[in-house]
């Protein structure tokens, strides 16, 4: 089969036009989920470019959450089988005792902007710490309306970087993810900067790092409640303390162990519209931070109980970008109750700590591939025809011996509606 070759003049068309030639290109009918209600695919319209549709991502809510005491359920977006479950089982374990649940911190909600110039004055690192002042107000009259609301202008550096001298500046970004802002506050200090520097920019643009929005959870749980698969909730607690360890010690399942992490954080972020690349930027950044590549996460046995903590910056706004104007999103960021954009990020925090919890208790003791099994079963079922109660079932049936594969379902599921038929 050959690659769809597009009409001439596409870009031009609107957008049901452009399904019509897509779908002629193709030589079918396009999917109904692409083509959703009128809505989604008029802000589909409005957000990319050549948009044809929009592509439906399932949206599960996670329970059991209770984050600085407050209780939560966490709206996740993924196509991954089990992260919801996961989040929603560690969720219960790590409760608390005292009522709090898992606990956060976020720092203020600080986004940066880098501006590279060359060819600057040799004196023009200090030039511009000796402009402070006038660079503040530039860019807070930039950003007039985040000064306004108590954002904007927290401070700068300037440090050379090779050929090449790096000025960095910190804006309070409120309740934004910031990237908007920082880069005008950035390219409307761009002329003082070169007038001060004696330089030319090269480039201004956000750093993803994000190291000054750190977000920390925390959480614990009695080791007495992880008895599984045979071993003592003791047994449990250390063998996950030593998973952790492993991660500490090995770059390659430092990175599974932090995708683990991400799972859940970047679930939520999707859910609300966020910029998912974004967060995974900073969090890898943030584990090389320190030269290696380190896992996000850390776990410790005290007091009979199992420990576990999670820090990492989370670049994540509730307001602006596609999160205003998606309806899911709004709709998520409904149900955790309209939180500001540090609260967004720590609840993503206490996520990505839960659904790591949970990975590695399910390594160290049955394994993953138990839970997945029964899942691949489903989607087989599904692949095969089988819609409602026919999944389960077929899926069961697969589950109960024989080759787990596709021919089988479809053999099942006829077996089943037989059987069903009067
Ligand atoms: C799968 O999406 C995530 C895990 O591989 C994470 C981990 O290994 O820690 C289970």
């Amino acid at each position: 089969m050959t690659p769809v070759a597009l009409p001439p003049g596409f870009r031009r068309l609107p957008l049901a036009a452009r399904q019509a030639a897509l779908a002629a290109a193709v030589g079918g009918e396009l999917p109904a989920a692409l083509c959703g209600d009128a809505e989604t695919s008029a802000l589909a319209d409005l957000l990319v470019e050549n948009a044809v549709g929009a592509f439906p991502l399932p949206l599960g809510l996670a329970t059991g959450f209770r984050v600085d005491g407050e209780e939560l359920i966490v709206p996740l977006a993924t196509e991954e089988a089990s992260v919801v479950a996961a989040a929603s089982y560690a969720a219960r374990l790590l409760g608390g005792a005292d009522g709090a649940g898992i606990r956060t911190a976020a720092d203020p909600p600080i986004a940066t902007v880098q501006l590279f110039l060359e060819q600057t004055r040799p004196d023009a690192e200090a030039a511009v710490a000796a402009a402070e002042a006038e660079i503040a107000a530039l860019v807070d009259g930039a950003v007039a309306t985040l000064a306004a609301r108590g954002g904007g202008f927290r401070g700068l550096s300037a440090a050379r970087r090779g050929a090449a001298l790096k000025v960095e500046i910190d804006l309070d970004v409120r309740d934004a993810m910031g990237a908007n802002k920082v880069n005008t506050a950035g390219e409307a200090a761009r002329p003082l900067l070169e007038r001060l520097t004696g330089g030319r920019l090269l480039m201004a643009i956000v750093t993803n790092a994000s190291r000054r929005a750190l977000v920390r959870a925390a959480a614990q749980t009695p080791c007495a409640r992880l008895a599984r698969a045979g071993y003592s909730g003791a047994e449990v607690a250390q063998r996950m303390v030593r998973a952790a360890a492993v991660a500490a010690a090995d770059h390659d399942r430092a990175v599974t162990h932090n995708k683990g992490v991400l799972n859940g954080i970047a679930a939520l972020a999707q859910a609300t519209g966020n910029d998912t690349r974004a967060v995974e930027a900073a969090a890898h950044g943030w584990a090389a931070a320190g030269g290696g590549y380190a896992p996000l996460t850390r776990y410790h046995v005290a007091g009979g109980a199992l420990h576990c903590r999670l820090e990492c910056p989370l670049p994540l706004g509730t307001v602006g970008g596609a999160v205003g104007l998606h309806p899911v999103s709004r709709l998520a960021l409904r149900i955790l109750g309209n939180p500001d954009s540090r609260r967004l990020a720590a609840i993503a925090a206490a996520v990505g700590l839960a659904q790591n919890f949970a990975a590695l208790r399910a390594l160290v003791t049955e394994g993953i591939q138990h839970g997945h099994m029964r899942l691949h079963a489903e989607r087989l079922a599904f692949i095969a025809g089988a819609r409602g109660a026919e999944v389960a079932a077929v899926a069961a049936a697969l589950a109960a011996g024989g080759p787990m594969d596709l021919p089988a379902a479809v053999r099942l599921l006829q077996a089943q509606r037989g059987a069903a038929a009067p």
